[in-house]
C-alpha cells in the first residue's frame, strides 16, 4: 500500500454541527421539519442531494430554480459558520497520525464531496499539506459513486488497489469499495460490515498501515 485518501467532514474535522445549523435555518424559513436524525442522512451526500433529502418533508414541490436558491441560501450561511473553524477543530489524533504516515512514506490525499474543501483546509491550517485534493469541485457524481476517490488516486499517481480510503459515512465506504480501495470506517460508519477495517480512534490507522 502506498497512499491514503481521507474524507474531510467527520474524518479530519467535524463540520456536521455547522451543516446542521445552516440547513436548519433554511428548513425553518421554508416551514419544513428537520432534525439531527435527518441531518445524519446527509453525511457524505452532495449539497443538492442533501437538499432533496430535506425536501422529502416538504408539503409542496420546488422547481429546479427554487432548489438552487435554497441550496445557495444554505451555503451562504454555512460559509459564514465555517469562518469560526481553527486548527483546534482538527479531530483528536489526526495531526500526529498524518505526520507519522507521511514519515512512513505514504502519499496523503483528501477525497471529499464538499465544494467548500479549499476553505475548510485553509481555516484548519492544512492548506497545502496534502499531496492531492479531490473534492466536490472536480466531480460530477457524488458518493456512493467512487469518482472522488478514483480522481484522488489519479492525482496521487497511484492505483486504487494501492490506497486506503478513510470514511465516516457508509455512502463513502460504499464509494471506496466500488472504486477498488481498501476501506477504513470510523465515527458514524464504525462497525459497518462492508468496510475492511473499523476503528474507534483515528490513531489506530497506524496499526493497520505499518
Ligand atoms: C460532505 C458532507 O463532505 O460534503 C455532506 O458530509 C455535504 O454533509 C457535502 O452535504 C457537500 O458539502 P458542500 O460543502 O459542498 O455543501
Ligand atoms: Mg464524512
Amino acid at each position: 500500500m502506498k497512499g491514503f485518501i481521507f474524507d474531510l467532514d467527520g474524518v479530519i474535522v467535524s463540520t456536521d454541527g455547522l451543516h446542521y445549523l445552516a440547513w436548519k435555518q433554511m428548513a425553518d424559513k421554508e416551514g419544513i421539519y428537520f432534525d439531527e436524525k435527518i441531518n445524519n442522512r446527509l453525511r457524505g451526500v452532495s449539497r443538492m442531494a442533501s437538499l432533496e433529502i430535506i425536501l422529502e418533508r416538504s408539503v409542496r414541490e420546488y422547481s429546479d430554480e427554487e432548489k438552487q436558491t435554497l441550496a445557495t441560501y444554505k451555503n451562504d450561511i454555512y460559509k459564514e459558520l465555517l469562518k469560526s473553524l481553527t486548527p483546534n477543530d482538527i479531530l483528536p489524533g489526526v495531526s500526529e497520525t498524518l505526520k507519522e504516515l507521511r514519515a512512513r512514506g505514504y502519499k496523503l490525499a483528501i477525497g471529499s464531496s464538499s465544494r467548500n474543501t479549499p476553505q475548510i483546509l485553509k481555516y484548519i491550517g492544512l492548506e497545502g499539506f496534502f499531496d492531492a485534493v479531490s473534492d466536490g469541485n472536480n466531480i460530477t457524481n457524488s458518493k456512493p459513486d467512487p469518482e472522488v476517490f478514483i480522481k484522488g488516486a489519479v492525482f496521487l499517481g497511484l492505483e486504487s488497489s494501492e490506497c486506503y480510503v478513510v470514511e465516516d459515512a457508509k455512502a463513502g465506504v460504499d464509494a471506496g469499495i466500488a472504486g477498488g480501495f481498501t476501506t477504513i470506517a470510523l465515527g458514524d460508519a464504525y462497525g459497518y460490515d462492508k468496510a475492511d477495517f473499523s476503528i474507534k480512534h483515528f490513531g489506530e490507522i497506524l496499526s493497520i498501515a505499518k
